[in-house]
């Protein structure tokens, strides 16, 4: 189904974080978690942006980067914006799953908070472990916190929870606990190495990726992944473990506006 173009207001912005704001659109939505927005600026451009509060006032949650959400942090409260959504196919949570850890680092969080709400709905034990360079970039943590989830948080820096990556701290956890499903979202290289982790234990993943979208419903394949040809905007963002692992390019690079390969920096 293509989801027609809403021009909407923004009713509220929230500022999580010093780059971090999410805005509340006057738009009432029903979506899965994982699900995204197409979001377009009048005179600006239209970009991706996944859903963070998607049962009610539809939610995106965005980090100040590039010129797109430069324009979009210096949105106010009434400004007009249009939105495609929801689109994409969402985090799948399965019955037979009880006890689910979330993996979290950076922006990547966004539709992570939901997921959690949902599963927690839905009776399942939550873990968290929520990642960002420093305490004052950490995000959602009281939304996990609020749904009664076991909260682990990692700070590269060290000012707040374990010292290190969101890696660190699952490769800790799981030592000594496991998990029915994994859900994880961040940046690529760091989804790499926490799916390794989840699979030398056993354990189903989904992951969440992030690639250049321009139609964002499947036709013009911008977006199409080399090695699986799977449509990061139709049939992701969320992908299963064992559909990214026939992806190549996945952990290596994307492709930006022109096609060209951009190769992800391994810290
Ligand atoms: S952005 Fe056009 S096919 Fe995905």
């Amino acid at each position: 189904m293509i989801a027609k173009l809403h021009v909407t207001k923004i009713r509220e912005i929230i500022k999580e974080t010093r780059r971090i704001k999410t805005f509340i659109l006057d738009m009432k939505i029903k979506a899965q978690p994982g699900q995204f927005a197409m979001v377009w600026l009048p005179d600006v451009d239209e970009k991706p942006m996944a859903l963070s509060y998607i049962d009610g006032y539809a939610g995106i949650t965005v980090l100040k980067l590039g010129d797109f959400t430069k324009k979009l942090h210096e949105a106010k409260v009434g400004d007009i914006v249009g939105i495609r959504a929801p689109l994409g196919r969402g985090f799948k949570l399965r019955d037979e799953d009880k006890k689910i850890l979330i993996v979290g680092g950076g922006i990547g969080v966004a539709p992570l908070a939901p997921l959690a709400e949902k599963a927690v709905e839905e009776g399942k034990e939550v873990t968290a472990i929520i990642g960002a360079v420093t305490k004052s970039e950490l995000l959602f943590v009281n939304r996990f916190e609020k749904v009664g989830a076991k909260v682990y948080i990692t700070t590269d820096d060290g000012t707040a929870g374990i010292k290190g990556f969101t890696t660190d701290a699952m490769r800790m956890l799981l030592e000594k606990e496991t998990f029915d499903a994994c859900y994880i979202c961040g940046p690529e290289i760091m989804m790499v190495k926490a799916l390794e982790l989840a699979r030398a234990k056993k354990i189903p993943s989904q992951v969440s990726l992030h690639r250049y979208f321009k139609c964002g419903i499947g036709i013009c394949g911008a977006c199409v992944l080399d090695g699986c040809g799977y449509r990061v905007c139709k049939e992701g963002p969320t992908f299963w473990d064992f559909e990214i692992e026939k992806c190549s390019e996945f952990g290596s690079y994307w492709r930006n506006a022109a096609g060209v390969k951009v190769y992800f920096k391994k810290k």
